[in-house]
């Protein structure tokens, strides 16, 4: 005859009360300021507000498509990768020039008007677009390409990691004119060349593989190069990719005085 010998199971415990959920982050309403220019529309650029609902994590390109979806289909800007990467969506935002995707609506003062205007110093053509142009032409004027001689080589071309080093820096450039755009000689003199055009210039300088130093060197050397640059540093505060602008421009200047 079997006998029940099983132990007398334990009460369960009392299930853990609920963690309370994290509180949803809420949305609030900003004020967007953006010096817009309809040139249809007429020939001077004026200011115009929008209210927008944002999250502190939103980009100030969320904003701006918050506007044109929502609001103002005409609102104009460029944008591309809306990452960082492309560099299509520098403007000036609070009097400092930025990308618009990195730039964090928490990282501003929400309380009042976030100000959003062109960079400047370009062709303004409408709202938040430049002619880019004039960037793009210095920027070919520095040959920023590999310049060898000889046949082209049956495998690559080595490098050591310490010659590579020398321009890591100036490797990162996604051109997106932060830098040409917030120095002033540049806003004074449209014949400087510009941070960018030094910058992408340095990238191929110092590199080793490279024979066409001498030549950038020569352009970088004329009333339009280098020694136009004041060292004002605008230029390095402004760039998105934290490159050192300023100093490989000086590392251009001495290279120039050694040769
Ligand atoms: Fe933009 Fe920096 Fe390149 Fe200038 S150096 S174009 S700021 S990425
Ligand atoms: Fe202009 Fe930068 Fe020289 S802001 S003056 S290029 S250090
Ligand atoms: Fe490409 Fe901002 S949209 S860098």
């Amino acid at each position: 005859m079997a006998t029940d010998t099983a132990a007398p199971v334990p009460a369960a415990p009392p299930a853990p009360a609920p963690a309370e959920a994290p509180e949803a982050p809420q949305a609030f309403p900003v004020t967007v300021r953006v010096r817009r220019f309809l040139p249809d529309e007429g020939p001077e650029p004026f200011w115009q507000d929008f209210t927008v609902d944002v999250f502190p994590t939103d980009r100030i390109l969320d904003a701006l498509h918050k506007i044109k979806w929502e609001q103002d289909g005409t609102l104009t800007f460029r944008r591309s990768c809306a990452h960082g990467i492309c560099g299509s969506d520098a403007i000036r935002i609070n009097g400092r020039n930025r990308l618009a995707c990195k730039t964090l609506i928490k990282d501003l003062d929400a309380r009042k008007p976030i100000i959003v205007e062109a960079i400047k110093g370009l062709p303004l053509e409408k709202d938040l677009v430049v002619d880019m142009e004039p960037f793009f032409a210095s920027y070919r004027e520095v040959m920023p390409f590999l310049i060898t001689s000889g046949n082209a080589p049956t495998k690559e071309r080595l490098q050591s990691a310490e010659d590579r080093a020398i321009f890591d820096d100036t490797t990162k450039c996604i051109l997106c004119a932060c830098c040409t755009t917030s120095c002033p000689v540049f806003w004074t003199d449209g014949q400087y060349f510009g941070p960018a055009a030094i910058v992408n210039a340095h990238r191929f300088i110092f590199d080793s593989r490279d024979e066409g130093a001498e030549a950038r060197l020569e352009v970088l050397n004329t009333k339009e190069g280098v020694w136009r640059c004041r060292t004002t540093f605008n230029c390095t505060d402004a760039c998105p990719r934290g490159i050192e602008v300023t100093k490989a421009i000086q590392e251009v200047k001495r290279a120039l005085i050694h040769r």
